[in-house]
């Protein structure tokens, strides 16, 4: 079910203009991605929400946009040349190349899928009565599943930890896990693979030329402390967003824009006073939660926190979203401690301290990060927001129709304006006027072919919140229909109010409050 869910959405992407893969024309290229009219769109108005709910709604909060190529000391210092590793295994018979952690991962979610079903069928057998609790804690073969899985989570967690290769291979062989497409088990060592891209400088060959395409924003944000908060007087505790691209060389990119080569991040640098970063922690933690709930319904939403820190966390935590695929990251907020400051200082030479007037101390700042993928965003917008339907047709038989319940601020285009008939000049004319009117108020879509219940349903499949109709009421009495996607009541206004009562739907006002 949630399977063909995806499915229907990959392909619902496509066919209305959000996302085409790259390249298609010449096959494709793994990982990669391209977002077409509609998609780019809802892309801009997520970015536009996040951008808003950090820059505009806090005054201690300020924007940047710095290159994606920076001096190739930046990753030596930030420890991602030496550390910014995936596990990764080859099998010798089908030569698939995988990431070791995630084939492990895979064998875990299968032990917990086998004690679900122990549960499901053993709720079938006692009906009202069965206490799902109380069998989970007390069933021999749901124990034994639910152990084993926690075993062996704890024990990759400090393999991974302990840069541990040896053990991964050593969990691969004891669980017999196989190559999920061939079924060999003729593997490899597990080693580390360094998921940096890089490229040379034009003009210097040695490898002082090498420069990296940046893996996340955020070090152009460490880099920019001293210039931001100088130019910007700002105090700490303040921070820094960026919305960019970053590229990961995934060993392997799956699950369409769930994990990709090349994607976007919207990034935020909280600069604390060392001592206070718990506290900032948690706010933070609540603020990005409530800031997803409110587009996101809450039970689709969780808290994870991570097992193996990354190396530069004291504290990390996912949240995560329900994927068709399952709960995944969404967003990570970490507490990095004085790691990256502290590091540039050390390998730049340049001192990157704050002087805080209120204590007469020079110090480092601490600082928690929030970060997101807006690709993870879009695909989590888009996985709430399909919807296949029945509902009634204009001779009020049963038709289905295909939604995006897109929030109205997020949606391509907030309203279509459509004609009832395209062959009278007179109503086409008055379209075409409130058309040029509404346009200059938001994203508007003027479309006069084929039936006006086929063009509902197109709008309807891109996520349009609003129809403006021009009848021949309009010709009379100046008077439109608005018809509202989800519900698909219409009410009859005239059309001086039109941009009003849509504009008052549709602001993204409407999310950050
Ligand atoms: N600066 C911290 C950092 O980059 P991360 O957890 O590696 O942390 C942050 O990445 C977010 O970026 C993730 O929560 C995810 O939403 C997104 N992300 C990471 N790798 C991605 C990939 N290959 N494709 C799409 N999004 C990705």
């Amino acid at each position: 079910m949630q399977e063909d869910l995806f499915k229907r959405l990959v392909s619902h992407a496509k066919e209305y203009g959000f996302i085409y893969p790259s390249s298609e024309i010449y096959e494709g290229l793994s990982g990669i991605y391209d977002y077409g009219p509609m998609g780019v769109e809802l892309k801009n108005n997520i970015k536009e929400y996040w951008w808003k709910a950090m820059t505009q709604m806090n005054e201690n909060i300020v924007g940047l946009d710095s290159a994606i190529f920076m001096h190739p000391k930046i990753w030596k210092a930030s420890g991602h040349v030496d550390a910014f590793n995936d596990p990764l295994i080859d099998n010798k018979d089908s030569k698939k190349r995988s990431r070791a952690d995630v084939l492990i991962e895979d064998e875990i979610q299968k032990m917990l899928g086998k004690a679900n079903k122990e549960v499901e069928k053993a709720a079938k057998r006692f009906g009202d009565t069965f206490d799902e609790a109380m069998f989970r804690e007390t069933n021999p073969r749901v124990l034994e599943y639910t152990q084993k899985a926690a075993v062996i989570e704890k024990r990759l967690a400090v393999a991974l930890s302990n840069n541990d290769m040896a053990d991964i291979k050593a969990i691969i062989d004891e669980l017999e896990i196989a190559d999920p497409d061939s079924g060999s088990r003729n593997w490899t060592e597990v080693r580390q693979f360094n998921l940096m891209f890089s490229t040379q400088m034009s003009n210097i060959a040695s490898e002082d030329g090498k420069l990296y395409l940046r893996p996340e924003t955020a070090q152009g944000i460490f880099v920019n402390f001293l210039n931001v908060q100088k130019t910007t007087r700002q105090k700490v505790p303040f921070g820094i967003a960026q919305i960019g691209k970053a590229f990961r060389n995934e060993i392997i990119a799956r699950q369409f824009i769930f994990r990709m080569r090349e994607f976007e991040q919207m990034e935020m640098q909280y600069f604390v006073r060392p001592g206070t970063q718990v506290e900032f922690y948690q706010e933070w933690k609540a603020k990005r939660m409530a800031w997803h709930a409110r587009i996101t319904p809450p039970e689709k939403l969780r808290f994870k926190d991570h097992d193996n820190l990354a190396h530069y966390a004291d504290a990390a935590v996912d949240i995560q979203f329900e994927f068709p695929f399952g709960f995944r990251e969404l967003e990570g907020i970490h507490s990095r401690k004085d790691f990256d400051l502290k590091a540039h200082t050390e390998h730049s030479g340049k001192k990157m301290q704050f002087f805080d007037p209120e204590i007469n101390e020079s110090y480092v700042p601490f600082v928690v990060e929030t970060s997101v993928g807006l690709d993870r965003m879009f695909l989590s917008v888009m996985s709430n927001a399909l919807v296949d339907e029945t509902v009634p047709d204009a001779q009020g038989e049963d038709s289905t129709r295909t939604v995006l319940r897109i929030p109205a601020a997020l949606a391509p285009v907030k309203c279509a304006i459509l004609p009832i008939v395209k062959n009278k000049e007179e109503l086409v004319g008055k379209a075409r006027e409130v058309y040029d009117r509404l346009k200059l108020y938001f994203q508007c879509q003027y479309d006069d072919k084929d039936a006006i219940g086929r063009r509902y349903r197109r709008q309807d499949a891109i996520g349009t919140p609003y129809c403006v109709t021009i009848d021949f009421e309009t010709i009379e009495n100046d008077t439109v229909t608005i018809r509202e996607r989800d519900s698909m009541t219409q009410i009859r206004v005239p059309v001086g109010e039109v941009a009003g009562i849509v504009s008052e739907k549709t602001d993204m006002r409407t999310l950050l409050v």
